[in-house]
């Protein structure tokens, strides 16, 4: 985002939305201990950025598709790259270590330059991130258990659409963007034929003086009523 982007975007934000906000991560917190967050490439690069140029070359005979996991965490800052299009300068986000999902198909010389930089990666999938093993690999390799995705709509649609998703905790603000094209809570592709929405359960909702509106749904599996 640009800072002018970041100053129309601020001044949406009525003034319970921090506090609205904290009360969310506090609540994640008291309810699952989440010991991940996951971002999109999206929210950190432009849409039109490629995969990263200038790499050095690397040499075909090393095995950069392995995973790499630099140390013990208590908490991660996960970002799907399986493009390799970040060019890090931080390797942890309050307080949180670094560590990027990659698949098979991210270039070789981007996994180089992750190991140069000491950034950890877990590799899933082989066109692209396989959302769900690279969970279970966070599950069974660093003992994650809960992930809460803070990623925008590519992300959240994505892992809507794998069935990742348990709950919702969305929070809105009092403005409406509209136009075909304008982001979305879940974007990606549309349901195939005869595939049902997801349905939703609410748990709370509470709705500030000053517009922000707070709201908690579980996703109700199919069989389960
Ligand atoms: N309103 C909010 O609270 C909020 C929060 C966060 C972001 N945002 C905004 O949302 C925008 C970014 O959203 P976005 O949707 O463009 O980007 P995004 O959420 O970052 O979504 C794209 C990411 O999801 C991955 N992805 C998408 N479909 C996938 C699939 N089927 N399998 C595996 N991985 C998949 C992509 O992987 P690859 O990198 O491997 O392609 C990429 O990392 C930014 O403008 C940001 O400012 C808003």
């Amino acid at each position: 985002m640009t800072t002018e982007d970041g100053k129309v975007w601020e001044s949406l934000r009525p003034p319970s939305a921090q506090a609205v906000e904290q009360a969310r991560k506090v609540l994640l917190d008291r309810l699952f201990a989440p010991s991940a967050t996951l971002e999109g490439s999206g929210s950190l690069v432009p849409g039109t950025a490629g995969p990263l140029t200038g790499l050095p070359p690397v040499s075909p005979s090393e095995d950069f598709y392995e995973d790499f996991v630099v140390g013990e965490a208590a908490s991660w800052f996960t970002v799907v790259d399986g493009r390799g299009r970040v060019r890090w300068t931080m390797k942890e986000n309050d307080g949180q270590q670094l560590l990027v999902l990659v698949s098979r198909a991210t270039p070789a010389a981007y996994l180089a330059f992750l190991r140069r930089e000491r950034i950890s990666y877990l590799v899933a999938g082989t066109q692209r991130v396989d959302l769900g093993a690279a969970l279970r690999r966070m599950r069974s390799r660093l003992g994650v258990t809960c992930v809460v995705s803070t990623g925008g709509g590519g992300l959240n649609g994505a892992l809507l659409r794998a069935g990742l998703v348990d709950e919702i905790h969305l929070i809105v603000l009092p403005a409406a963007v509209g136009g075909a094209g304008a982001p979305g809570v879940f974007d990606g592709p549309a349901l195939a034929d005869g595939e049902m929405p997801t349905r939703l359960r609410m748990l709370s909702s509470h709705t500030e003086a000053d517009g922000t509106l707070s709201l908690r749904y579980e996703v109700v599996r199919s069989g389960s009523r």
